[in-house]
């Protein structure tokens, strides 16, 4: 599956957000949510060839990123060793087991975890693995932001601006409801803040508790 994305990858301008004001606005309130601080460990889950990453890692004490697309590790791994950067390292793995990626687990669990238009590409079932795994590996007390396509209103109702926001109608997109993503989070034990850039995109931040009292303690 991964090599869809390699080509992708290969294709891709490095630029942070490129495409819509939309994207851009996505991707600057995700970081702002993220609300990332000089000490934190951060998580960048399908990070793509690290355009978010290398900016968060400005931020931040140290950011580990991972994708399923080797090509796109490769760039991401290229560019932080031309540009000397040592506190961000990127590592080949999937979303729906970021538990058996080897290279995350040198840090035990991370301060805020970023799923920045990546959760989309799985079926729910899959999503729901996936955000089970990644809350598991995040800090009480710390955040898991997820900006992506998200369903505010029906997809159907906003055919004419499908291309503009990237979405395919469901030929490879899998886009869910909010309702879904805040049902979801709500169940694994996560307070949930969302945010509407459009009808179709949007970013749901889970804040995981203090002191577990659910399924998933730490
Ligand atoms: C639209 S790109 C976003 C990349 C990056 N987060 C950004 O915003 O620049 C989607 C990324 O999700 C990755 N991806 C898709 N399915 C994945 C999976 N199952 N596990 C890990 N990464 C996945 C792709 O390889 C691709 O790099």
């Amino acid at each position: 599956m991964g090599h869809i994305f390699d080509a992708l990858a290969l294709g891709g301008s490095g630029s942070v957000i490129s495409s819509t004001d939309e994207h851009e606005e996505l991707y600057n309130d995700a970081v702002k949510h993220l609300s990332v601080g000089k000490e934190d460990v951060v998580l960048d889950a399908g990070c793509g060839t690290g355009a978010v990453t290398f900016e968060i890692a400005k931020l931040c004490h140290h950011i580990v990123g991972f994708d399923i697309s080797r090509e796109s590790i490769r760039i991401a791994r290229q560019r932080a060793k031309q540009e000397g950067k040592l506190n961000i390292e990127f590592h080949l793995g999937e979303l729906e087991c970021p538990d058996a990626i080897e290279g995350l687990k040198n840090y035990e669990v991370y301060d805020k975890i970023l799923v920045f238009r990546s959760l989309h590409h799985l079926p729910q079932l899959y999503k729901e693995n996936s955000m089970v795994k990644l809350y598991s590996m995040l800090k009480p007390g710390g955040r898991i932001v997820i900006g992506d396509l998200m369903a505010f209103e029906p997809p159907e109702q906003h055919r004419s601006s499908w291309l503009e926001i990237g979405y395919d109608g469901g030929l490879t997109d899998r886009i869910e409801s909010v309702d879904f993503h805040i049902k979801f989070l709500n169940f694994i034990g996560c307070d949930v803040k969302i945010e509407r850039i459009h009808a179709l995109l949007g970013i749901v931040v889970g804040y995981k508790k203090d002191r577990e009292h659910g399924l998933f303690k730490n």
